[in-house]
């Protein structure tokens, strides 16, 4: 077994920071998981995806065990839906063009997310109107500790926006194998989120199908999110709060602008990144940690920013939101 200790991990994270792990390891197996897991007993255990939600903030003193297991596989069909078993290590968006390339409908307005099908459970990826819970079947993961493998249907998952059982009772504790889809064999469209029709009809388009949506979605996305490799960041760094309908109309007298969206559960969505532009961060820099200049909701790294920058530029962006309309915003990304 080869050991790699001290192992750099700027290529490893899309913000690039240059933190180091005490030991890392990849795996493509469960069996080869669970050696690495007996030999590293006695350290801390952090399972890595693509790095694309995460900011190391300084040394990762433990082991990083990055997954690898790969495999796409129809597991069964009905009449409606087909069921796709995808391993954990599976690059998301090569799973989505997969999912497309077949026919399967569900997943094409969660095309070009960065990262692997193991974390998409993980906060319930979402975009456009779509989130993994809904076309999630199952996965199977492998407590870290125990060692054995346990099976999580969608209401073992405690699926919330941006949110799941496995960041919050089980953090950490569960490394996630493989995840099941259910998917459709009759598309059901949804494009009525944000610009997704206006890009439609930008492109011409006259018949509605995934590949489509799929493609207005790439188009969206390019143009406002920076790309990773030419500006590394982890996308949204905060969550889009919700707030009791009273907060928002108390808001919306001080600040009639306000962007917000109401939830059918009777509460309000705000966009935070209005709220961060309102603050005056949108395009900061400071060093080499900055918010994007196209994105506010976005921190990026021009280059050699450390972990602690980014987060330091965070904790203030997210005082002064407080400050101005009286609403904490909470991180998405997984702080180390
Ligand atoms: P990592 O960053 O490697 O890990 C994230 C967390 O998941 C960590 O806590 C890690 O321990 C855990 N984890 C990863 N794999 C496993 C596993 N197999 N078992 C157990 N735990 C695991 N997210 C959205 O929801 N919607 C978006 O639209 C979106 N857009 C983005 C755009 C950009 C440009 C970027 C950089 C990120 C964006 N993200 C978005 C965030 C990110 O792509 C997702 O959170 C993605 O699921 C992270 O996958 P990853 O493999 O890179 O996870
Ligand atoms: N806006 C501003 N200033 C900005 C950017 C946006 O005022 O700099 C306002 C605009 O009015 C816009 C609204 O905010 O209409 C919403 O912006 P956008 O459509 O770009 O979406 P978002 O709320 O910023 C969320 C997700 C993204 C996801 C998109 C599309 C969260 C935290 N973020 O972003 O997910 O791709 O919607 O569904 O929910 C991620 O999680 O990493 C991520 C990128």
């Amino acid at each position: 077994m080869q050991i790699n200790e001290n192992f750099p991990l700027k290529p490893y994270n899309t913000f690039g920071i240059d933190a180091k792990a005490r030991f890392f390891n990849t795996f493509s197996t469960s069996d080869e998981l669970e050696e690495y897991l007996m030999f590293y007993a006695e350290y801390p255990i952090f399972i890595l995806g693509g790095g694309s939600n995460i900011l190391f903030t300084e040394d990762f003193d433990g082991t990083i065990l990055k997954n690898d297991i790969r495999g796409i596989e129809l597991q069964h069909e009905d009449s409606d839906y087909v069921y796709v078993k995808a391993g954990a290590g599976e690059n998301w968006h090569q799973f989505v063009l997969h999912c497309i390339n077949h026919n399967w409908a569900g997943v094409e307005n969660l095309s070009l997310i960065p990262g692997n099908v193991g974390a998409a459970p993980i906060q319930n990826i979402g975009a456009y109107g779509v989130e993994l819970v809904d076309i999630f079947w199952s996965l199977e993961a492998l407590h870290i500790s125990e060692r054995r493998i346990h099976t999580f249907t969608t209401v073992d998952c405690e699926f919330g926006y941006r949110d799941s059982i496995f960041k919050n009772r089980y953090k950490n504790d569960f490394a996630i194998l493989s995840v099941t889809f259910q998917l459709k064999k009759r598309p059901v469209f949804h494009t009525s989120y944000g610009t997704v029709t206006e890009e439609l009809e930008k492109m011409g388009v006259k018949e509605l199908s995934i590949k489509a949506i799929s493609h207005a979605v790439i188009n969206i996305r390019s143009s406002k999110l920076p790309d990773p490799k030419t500006i590394p960041n982890a996308g949204s760094f905060f969550k889009n709060p919700e707030v009791p309908t009273e907060k928002y109309n108390a808001l919306k007298l001080k600040f009639p602008d306000v962007v917000a969206y109401p939830l059918a559960k009777g509460t309000v969505k705000l966009a935070a990144a209005w709220m961060i532009e309102q603050c005056g961060w949108k395009g900061y820099r400071k060093g080499d940690a900055g918010c994007h200049e196209k994105q506010a909701l976005v921190l990026v790294n021009y280059g050699n920013a450390k972990g602690s920058e980014i987060y330091d530029l965070s904790e203030e962006i997210l005082q002064s939101v407080n400050e101005k309309f009286g609403v904490m915003l909470e991180r998405e990304v997984n702080i180390l």
